[in-house]
C-alpha cells in the first residue's frame, strides 16, 4: 500500500513536470502554472466545471475586500500585516513604501503568502496552500515593492533608471553598453512589442505584475523553448529583466 502511494506520488511529480515543461510563455492562462485545473498536479482543482478564470474572477457578486484594484474579484484577499523590505542603499532612504501590498500585489499575495487557500474560490471553500519556492511568504526577503517608481527616479536620479516609457529591453548582449539598449522597439517577434515599464506600474506603484504577466499572454519568450516561464516581462537571459529598469 505504502509502495503503491510512493509510487502515485512520484507518477503525478512527473506528470507535473511534463504539464508544465511545455508551458509557452505568451500562450495565455488556460494550461499554464495560472489554470488551477494543472497547477501544482492538480493540487488546486476544485471546481465543478473546471473553469479557469472562477479562481480568480467572477462576473456576479464580486468580493469587495477594500482592496483596489480588485478586478471582480473571486477570491479572499490577502489579510495579515506583512513587512515591508528594509532599504540597503543609503541612496534609497527616503523612498517610502507606506503599503507594501499596494496594487495587485494583495491579489497575488492570497495565493503566493503559503497561509491563504489557494483553491477557495466564490462559494467553494478550499484548503490547499502554496509551498516550496512559490511561496513568497517574507516581503522583507524580495525585491521591494509598494513604493512609487517616480519616488525612486527623483532619489536616484535619471541616470539610474529607465523612463516609464521606455520599454522592457528585448536582448542583451556582452557588447552592449546600458544605454544603448533597445528600450524603444523590444520587438521580440514578428509583431511584438514589448510593454512599458509605466504600463507595469500600477498608480505608478512598483507592484508583482510590474514584472510578471499573471495571464500569460504579454511576457517575453525565452531563449530556450520551455527552458523556464515565470510569467516575467522581459527575459532572463542577460539579466535583461532586470536591465530593463536598472541601468547597470
Ligand atoms: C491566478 C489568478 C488569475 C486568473 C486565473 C485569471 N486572472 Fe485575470 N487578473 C488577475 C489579476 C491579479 C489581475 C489584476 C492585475 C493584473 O492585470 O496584472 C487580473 C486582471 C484581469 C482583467 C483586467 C484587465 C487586465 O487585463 O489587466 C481582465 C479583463 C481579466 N483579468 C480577465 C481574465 C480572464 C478572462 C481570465 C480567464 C481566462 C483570467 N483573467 C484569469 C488574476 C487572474
Ligand atoms: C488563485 C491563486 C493564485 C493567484 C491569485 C496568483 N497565483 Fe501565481 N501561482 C499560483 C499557482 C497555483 C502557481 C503554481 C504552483 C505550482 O505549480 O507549484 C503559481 C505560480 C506562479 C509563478 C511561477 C511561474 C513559474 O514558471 O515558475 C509566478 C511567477 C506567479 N505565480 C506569480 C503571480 C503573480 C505576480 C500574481 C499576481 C499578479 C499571482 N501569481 C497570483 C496561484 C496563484
Ligand atoms: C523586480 C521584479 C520582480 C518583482 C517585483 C516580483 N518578482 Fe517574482 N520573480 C522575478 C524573477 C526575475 C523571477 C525568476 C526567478 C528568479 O530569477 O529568481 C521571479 C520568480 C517568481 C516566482 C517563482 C519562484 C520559483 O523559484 O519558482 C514566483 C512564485 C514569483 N516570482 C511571485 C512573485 C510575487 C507574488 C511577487 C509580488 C509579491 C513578485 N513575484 C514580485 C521578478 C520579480
Ligand atoms: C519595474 C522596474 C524594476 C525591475 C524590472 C527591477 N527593479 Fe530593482 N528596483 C527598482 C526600483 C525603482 C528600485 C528602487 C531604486 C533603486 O534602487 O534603483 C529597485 C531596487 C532594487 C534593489 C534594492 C536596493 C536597496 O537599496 O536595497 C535591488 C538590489 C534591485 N532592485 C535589484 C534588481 C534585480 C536583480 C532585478 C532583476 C531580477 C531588478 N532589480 C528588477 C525597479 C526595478
Amino acid at each position: 500500500m505504502l509502495k503503491k502511494l510512493a509510487l502515485v506520488i512520484a507518477f503525478s511529480g512527473l506528470m507535473a513536470g511534463m504539464a508544465h515543461a511545455g508551458m509557452a510563455a505568451r500562450t495565455g492562462v488556460v494550461g499554464s502554472m495560472h489554470d488551477m485545473n494543472s497547477a501544482g498536479s492538480g493540487a488546486f482543482s476544485n471546481d465543478p466545471y473546471n473553469r479557469v478564470c472562477a479562481y480568480c474572477h467572477t462576473p456576479h457578486n464580486a468580493q469587495a475586500p477594500g482592496i483596489v484594484p480588485a478586478p471582480l474579484w473571486n477570491h479572499g484577499p490577502q489579510t495579515g500585516a506583512v513587512d515591508p523590505y528594509a532599504w540597503a542603499s543609503p541612496a534609497n532612504a527616503s523612498i517610502v513604501i507606506a503599503d507594501p501590498l499596494a496594487g495587485p500585489s494583495r491579489l497575488c499575495m492570497s495565493c503566493h503568502d503559503g497561509v491563504s487557500a489557494v483553491d477557495s474560490h466564490g462559494s467553494i471553500v478550499g484548503g490547499a496552500t502554496m509551498s516550496g519556492s512559490k511561496k513568497i511568504g517574507d516581503l522583507t526577503l524580495m525585491h521591494p515593492i509598494g513604493f512609487s517608481y517616480d519616488d525612486a527616479r527623483t532619489a536616484r536620479g535619471d541616470n539610474a533608471l529607465a523612463a516609464v516609457t521606455d520599454r522592457f529591453i528585448d536582448e542583451v548582449t556582452s557588447s552592449t553598453l546600458f544605454d544603448t539598449f533597445d528600450h524603444t522597439n523590444g520587438n521580440l517577434g514578428a509583431t511584438w512589442v514589448t510593454k512599458t515599464i509605466g504600463s507595469g506600474l500600477y498608480g505608478n506603484m512598483v507592484t508583482c505584475a510590474s514584472c510578471h504577466d499573471v495571464h500569460n499572454s504579454t511576457n517575453a519568450v525565452p531563449n530556450v523553448a520551455g527552458s523556464y516561464n515565470y510569467f516575467l516581462h522581459a527575459k532572463e537571459e542577460g539579466s535583461a529583466i532586470c536591465l530593463s529598469c536598472h541601468k547597470k
